[in-house]
Order: C-alpha cells, then structure tokens, then sequence
C-alpha cells in the first residue's frame, strides 16, 4: 500500500468511526473466489471501527440446489410466488450460505452470529395470485441487531424472515437490506453485486442524486437491465429513507469495497441523499490536497508548478470546493488593487468529478468574490482550457497587452504562451 492511499484512508476514519455500514451481498459473490478479499475488507472496516451487518442473497444457490434434488423453483430472488418445496430449498441453500459466511468471519478472527432479526409476513395475494411462503418485512428487531453490534459482532441476516408462529418465509435481499439499513439509521448501504454498478441505457452510473434516481427508476425502468432494476429502486428508497450514502459496486473486483468506501473516485455507482459540498477558504493542512489535486493538470502542462512556498505565500487567495469534506477541486483568485483587476487562476476539477457543473461554480464564485472586492476585471491565463472560459465562464479572447505590468513580465519569462482571456465585470 502506498502512503497516500493510507493518508487517504485515515482521513476518512473520524467520520465513519461507530458508523453502521449495511453490506448487502448477493449470493453469486458469496461463493466467488473474490469473496475471501470481500470478507478481508470486512475485517479492516471492523478494525476502524465501522459497525457492519451483512445481509446476503441466495439466488444462485437456490438455483443449483433446486436443479441438483430435481425441484421446480417457483421463484428464485423472493419476489413471485414460493412454493413449500422452493421454500425448503431456500431454507437449505440460504443456511449453508450463511455458514460460509460465518466460516469466513471466522478466518478473519471475527465475531459474527446469524440472527433471525427479519420479522416477516406473507406477501399475500397479489392480483390475485396467492404469494404463499413468500414474505414481506414485517419489522426488524433492531435491538437485537444494536446489542450484537455493541459488543462488536457482525450480525449475519440471511433472506429469510420469521413470523410469531415459527413459520419461515422467503424473503428478497434487497428488501431486507433496505429495512435493516433503515431501522439501524445506517450511514451507508453497499450492494455488492455481480456487476459494476448500475447502468442506464447502458452506460454507468457514476453518482447520482436520489431525487434523479426516482425520477429515472419511475418514468424510464425499462432503461436499467432487468437485473439491476431491483438494486436502482432498493438504493432510492434507501437515500429516501434516510440512507446517506448507496453504493452498488463489482463483488468481483479486488479491493473494491474498500476502493468505494475510501476514494473520492469509488468503483461502482454512488446514490446520495443530499450533496454536502462547500466552497471555502484554503487553510495551510490544504496545501498538499491542491499540490496532490493538480499535479496531473501540472504534468501535462494545463497548470505551471507551483511550489509549496509559491502556494504558502498566496494561500489566502486559495479556495477549496469539498464534497463530504474531501477537497475535489481548487481556484484561486489572485488580485491586482491598483488596477481593480483579477487574476483567476489554478482552477482545477479531479477528473473523478468532471462535467458535475462544478468549474463552472467555482469561476461563478470567483466572480462574485472580485466584485465584493471592488473589482472590475478578470483575466485567465490558459494552455488548453481556453475555449471552457469563452463558452461556459464568459470570457473573451484578449492579449498578453491585457495583462498587469508585473505579470506581464512573467508571462514573457514563462514562455508558456498561454492565451489571455478577459472578462468585463458589470
Ligand atoms: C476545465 C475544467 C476546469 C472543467 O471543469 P468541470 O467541472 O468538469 O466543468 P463543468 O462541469 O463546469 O463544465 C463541463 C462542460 O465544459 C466542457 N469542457 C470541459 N473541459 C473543456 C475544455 N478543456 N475545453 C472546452 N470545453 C471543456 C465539457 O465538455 C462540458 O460541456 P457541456 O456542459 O456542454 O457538456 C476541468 O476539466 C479541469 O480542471 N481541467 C484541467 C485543468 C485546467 O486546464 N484548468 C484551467 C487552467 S486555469
């Protein structure tokens, strides 16, 4: 591991520390060979703290197991009817699944119990159809799950519920994921399923707001594959519910629970509640993000280097906009008093972050900043990014004529050749 990914992580620990994650598995990740690594970031999520229950499905298994002892499974992922004997099938698959996942807990020396905390009742009849052993989450015995995860044990929830009487019912994973998630005030809920996250149209979704998601999930559901439909409706309903973070990732892919959970950038697909994202003054601990920010823009010329010195000396002319406190991208405003003049510069966006509006708000703040300032111009200097100022920032094409005397100099020693824009403020 490298020192920036550990920095990476630790700042992340004060605001997930005695958090409740809710890791919904399905059942096809539970015997991939990925599922080990899986279990491994399980441990390390418990070693910093992070209260987990893992909800699992059984699909898969329930498939085999039906298609090995002959029976016609009525219906697999708990959504149709199930029959008595899908029904007993289920018990079986589910049950062994769930000692799997207890083996692995185990071999990781983790405390982990499997609970019957999914207080169900049948689905009923629906359109007519009786829905016989196939179950609706009644209530969660979150007490039970609370008591477990104060005395740091990983409660294990298969998809099965339980009623008064002792009867069992097949129960969808999702579902349960969601009620558990939502009974527990979980911070985040993390699908890990056999794909990279949730696709419309085909292409992924990288992030999206939940008031976005319901309005895709209602009016267009036939874009998402039939597959993902259910994770797409579970994850809106659990940001709707409260949840603040959805995440749906690739079980397959190494290291990914912990990529989703410690990077900005995230593997899969990321539904959120609400935007917690600010733009602020740089503070001298932000030195190193702006440094670590641009380099890439600096390798390739889009931005000159800057030096932590250079940065120290100006820093007060540095912002910063966050996201759930992780700096995404800077500006600067550097400014020229006697001339009434600014100078908007090192405006950079992480690419894990591009196209979300979010240069065009920082060169909007700087506009407004310049002109609280009693300023009544502002110049850019760009590489490659000039034709972004003219179409999206409002700028107009100048010369290096249009520039400071002082910085004019410099411009001229830099030999960058940048062009020069300018814009008028009214
Ligand atoms: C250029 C940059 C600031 C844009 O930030 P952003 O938050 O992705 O931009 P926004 O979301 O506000 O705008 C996206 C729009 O700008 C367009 N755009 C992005 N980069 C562009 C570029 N280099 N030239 C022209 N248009 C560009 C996008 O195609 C998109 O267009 P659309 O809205 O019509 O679809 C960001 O890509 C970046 O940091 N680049 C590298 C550093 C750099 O060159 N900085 C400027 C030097 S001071």
């Amino acid at each position: 591991m490298k020192l920036t990914d550990l920095r990476g992580i630790l700042q992340y620990i004060p605001q997930f520390r005695e958090k409740t994650f809710i890791i919904a598995v399905d059942g096809v990740i539970v015997t991939d060979e990925n599922f080990a690594n899986i279990l491994l970031d399980v441990a390390v999520l418990r070693s910093l703290n992070i209260r987990v229950v893992l909800v699992h499905g059984a699909s898969e298994q329930i498939r085999a197991l039906a298609g090995k002892h002959n029976v016609r499974a009525s219906n697999l992922d708990g959504t149709g009817v199930t029959d008595a004997p899908t029904l007993q099938v289920a018990i079986d698959a589910a049950n062994r699944l769930t000692h799997e996942i207890l083996e692995g807990l185990s071999a990781n020396d983790l405390r982990a119990a499997c609970t019957n905390s999914i207080i169900a009742h049948p689905l009923g009849i629906i359109y007519g159809v009786d829905q016989l052993f196939t179950g609706k989450v009644e209530r969660v015995d979150a007490d039970f799950l609370q008591s477990m995860l104060n005395q740091g044990i990983v409660p294990v929830v298969p998809p099965l519920g339980f009623d008064g009487d002792g009867k069992t019912y097949r129960v969808n994973s999702d579902s349960i994921a969601l009620a558990v998630a939502e009974a527990l005030k979980a911070t985040k809920l993390i699908f890990i399923t056999g794909q990279d996250g949730l696709r419309y149209n085909n292409e992924l979704i990288r992030q999206m707001l939940v008031g976005d998601l319901q309005k895709l999930v209602q009016s267009m559901s036939g874009a998402f594959a039939p597959e993902m439909l259910s994770k797409a409706h579970h994850a809106a309903a659990a940001c709707a519910a409260g949840v603040q973070r959805v995440h749906i990732i690739n079980g397959r892919e190494d290291e990914g629970l912990l990529a989703e959970v410690f990077s900005n950038e995230g593997i899969g697909t990321l539904i959120y509640a609400n935007e917690y994202e600010q733009i602020r003054l740089a503070k001298k601990k932000d030195i190193r993000a702006i440094q670590m920010l641009t380099k890439k823009a600096v390798e390739t010329e889009e931005l000159v280097r800057r030096t932590r010195a250079d940065i120290e000396k100006s820093l007060g002319d540095y912002y910063i906009f966050e996201i759930d406190k992780n700096p995404v991208a800077c500006v600067a405003l550097h400014v020229y008093p006697a001339l009434q003049m600014g100078e908007l510069a090192s405006l950079y966006v992480d690419p894990s972050h591009e196209n979300q509006g979010i240069g065009r708000k920082l060169i909007n703040f700087i506009e407004n900043r310049a002109r609280e300032t009693g300023l009544t111009e502002l110049i850019a200097l760009s590489t490659q990014t000039f034709t972004y100022f003219q179409s999206k920032g409002g700028f107009l094409e100048g010369t290096p004529d249009d520039l400071p005397p002082g910085r004019r100099e410099k411009y001229d020693q830099s030999g960058r050749n940048s062009k020069v824009l300018v814009k008028k403020l009214t």
